[in-house]
């Protein structure tokens, strides 16, 4: 009885998860840096930016802090991009920094370059 009870709940839940994830791809285009920062990297790099997201505590590496001029500022602009879309292994980094390419276009992954350098409040590294 109870097994019936949650399949029914996991149906549900399936059935809500495809409807998001229809809307989400109507309005893909029309997201902006912040929508896609909000949707993929808050749960690691946190809503603040500060890199203590829900899911940072459970990392071997700690994520980086996009808030911090120093950290942020010794990358230049196509590290910071490569990063996210081939992820960490791309530049020498932690694999538990995902690869982002599969999710978000080069032009996406160039505005949130742009929001990093907002939140960092710096310019990158020339090279
Ligand atoms: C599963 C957790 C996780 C998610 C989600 C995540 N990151 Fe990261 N990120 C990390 C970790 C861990 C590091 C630190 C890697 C290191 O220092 O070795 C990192 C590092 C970075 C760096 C620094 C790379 C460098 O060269 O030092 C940037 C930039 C970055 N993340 C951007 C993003 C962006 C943008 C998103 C969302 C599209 C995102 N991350 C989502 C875990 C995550």
């Amino acid at each position: 009885m109870k097994k019936i009870v949650i399949s029914k709940f996991s149906a549900v839940l399936v059935a809500a998860a495809i409807i998001l994830m229809g809307g989400m791809t109507v309005s893909a285009s029309a997201e902006t840096a912040n929508d896609n920062y909000n949707l993929y990297c808050v749960q690691c790099h946190g809503s603040a930016g500060t890199g203590k997201g829900i899911n940072a505590p459970f990392l071997a590496v700690a994520p980086r802090n996009h808030t911090d001029p120093k950290a942020m500022g010794e990358l230049s602009d196509a590290n910071v991009a490569l990063a996210i879309k081939e992820g960490g292994s791309a530049v020498g980094k932690s694999t538990q920094m995902p690869s982002w390419k599969h999710s978000l276009t080069d032009a996406e992954i160039k505005d949130i370059v742009a929001l990093l350098r907002q939140k960092c409040k710096c310019t990158g590294a020339a090279k």
